[in-house]
């Protein structure tokens, strides 16, 4: 939950005059954020004493927002006090801008919502709807805000050993050739691709990160109107591009963590134009088995693209986990990867998207002519030649997968069985203790952005760092019990 501030003055104490100046507020405030009413947990509106005509919070109410829940109460009457001022403290699910208007901008000039700005060159409605996304703190953010020197980051899902040396090697050779612009094409990579996975160049669209991937396929599979179906919770970015398409987003709660595919097949309509399956899924670590996705693919009408996410799929010890070569080959389906996880390479950038040579090309015109960068391209190349540091990483994963559960059981903390290189806690009062963990140097991931509060998110590091995860995760839930 996120605590908002927002403020405006009303010209006259009349009805008309508060009704008018409460909408104008309401209605920016929604709109800047990107609100909708699903979002707005409680509101409480203080106004001065020379307000007396109408209950102000009665007007929010009035434009459709009776859910939440809302108070009017009195401010206190201080010298120097603004006049027919209404000031407002709104909780809210998502977090957002605080928005200050007309007279009451002065009591928080950093917070004023210039209303020339309103007037000036405006966004499409869709973009007011994207709340940013929220990314694991940078280790050299974390140190300058709280002077530590010493500081792990389990917030990104990074692979801990990093990537293999021939992929190290070949992005420095590549380093000598950065006068020229890469091969667009990614022509190696995609050879290299199609050799190492036994299908053919023409069925893989290369990304600056799969998260690129996940933007070309909404630019070409979705208009206004449509709208897409996905779990709730999973990974933000299919919501990011649907919402910049201007699609709507469907979420299905998970059942027991885990996708509910008939709860998908049950929202999807004529306008559905994608399913997205995380899977694993970021943040549960859950997986969905072949045989529950084939018969999913199935049903799904044949209009819609089913694109399933793999990115932590290198991770996975299940037998039931999909083939997916069995996916695309028979249904309208993309398979994306990632260089990011178990590659090593996430801060290079390479994703990938798998799938017939015809859904491909459609793709393929969104795409930005050089998207992928040089080094990028050599080094995700080289490092599918180097299987054995791959299958170093994922016995040192699962080690400490196993490790993890231990400690968790030990300390009688609940947890979800993962396939991934993370893991999902339940722990009350999961943020503040994501906020003293940081202030002693470990970045962990607290999930309520995702819409899952009371848990966290920890990517498996090596001994060491988990071994300090531990101690400050322990120093940290039992100092909070004491207070
Ligand atoms: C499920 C999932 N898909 C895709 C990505 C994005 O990966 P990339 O670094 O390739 O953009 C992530 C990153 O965390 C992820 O968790």
């Amino acid at each position: 939950m996120y605590a908002l501030r927002a403020a405006t003055t009303v010209e006259a104490n009349t009805t008309e005059k508060i009704k008018e100046a409460v909408e104008e507020l309401w209605s920016k405030f929604t709109a800047v954020n990107g609100f909708e009413k699903e979002d707005i947990i409680s509101v409480i509106v203080s106004s001065t004493k020379d307000i007396t005509a109408a209950y102000p919070a009665s007007f929010i109410r009035g434009m459709g927002y009776g859910e939440a829940a809302l108070l009017d109460v009195c401010q206190l009457q201080i010298d120097g006090e603004i006049p027919l001022c209404i000031r407002l403290l709104v909780y809210t699910a998502k977090p957002g801008r605080n928005v200050y208007l007309r007279d009451a901008a002065r009591l928080r000039p950093e917070w004023s919502f210039d209303l020339e700005e309103a007037s000036g060159p405006r966004p499409r409605s869709a973009i007011k709807k994207i709340t940013p996304y929220v990314p694991g703190k940078p280790i050299d953010e974390v140190k300058r805000e709280y002077g530590l020197t010493d500081v792990i980051k389990l917030a990104s899902n990074e692979n801990p050993f990093g990537p293999s040396q021939k992929a190290l090697a070949a992005a420095a050779e590549a380093l000598q050739s950065v006068r020229l612009y890469p091969d667009g094409a990614s022509y190696e990579l995609k050879t290299s691709l199609a050799d190492f996975y036994g299908l053919r160049p023409e069925q893989f669209i290369a990304g600056n990160g799969s998260d690129e991937v996940i933007k070309m396929l909404s630019e070409a599979y979705l208009s206004e109107g449509d709208n897409i179906v996905c779990a709730d919770v999973t990974f933000s970015e299919y919501e990011f591009g649907a919402r910049v398409m201007g699609a709507e987003v469907r979420k299905v709660p998970l059942k027991d963590y885990k996708h509910d595919l008939s709860g998908f097949l049950a929202n999807i309509d004529a306008r559905t134009k994608i399913c997205y399956i995380c899977n694993p899924n970021n943040p549960t670590g859950t997986i969905v088995g072949e045989r529950e996705i084939l018969e999913f693919l199935e049903k799904v009408p044949g209009n819609v693209l089913v694109v399933v996410d793999e990115a932590y799929s290198e991770y996975v010890e299940s037998p039931e986990y999909p083939d997916f070569k069995k996916l695309i080959g028979a249904y309208p389906v993309v398979v994306l990867r990632t260089f990011s996880k178990i590659y090593g390479l996430a801060g290079l950038r390479v994703g990938i998207g798998i799938s017939s040579p015809e859904i491909i090309q459609n793709i393929e015109k969104t795409r930005e002519p050089f998207n992928v960068n040089l080094l990028a391209q050599a080094a995700a190349a080289a490092s599918l030649k180097d299987q054995d540091h791959i299958e170093y990483c994922f016995r040192e994963n699962a080690a400490a997968r196993r490790e993890f559960y231990q400690r968790c059981r030990e300390a009688g903390i609940e947890y979800v069985a993962s396939e991934a290189n993370f893991v999902l806690i339940k722990v009350d009062g999961a943020e503040a203790i994501v906020r003293k963990m940081l202030e002693r140097g470990v970045i962990v991931r607290g999930t309520s952005s995702f819409g899952l509060k009371d848990h966290i998110r920890v990517s498996l590091g090596t001994k060491d760092q988990m071994d300090r995860f531990w101690q400050v995760f322990t120093e940290v839930r039992d100092g909070g019990m004491k207070q």
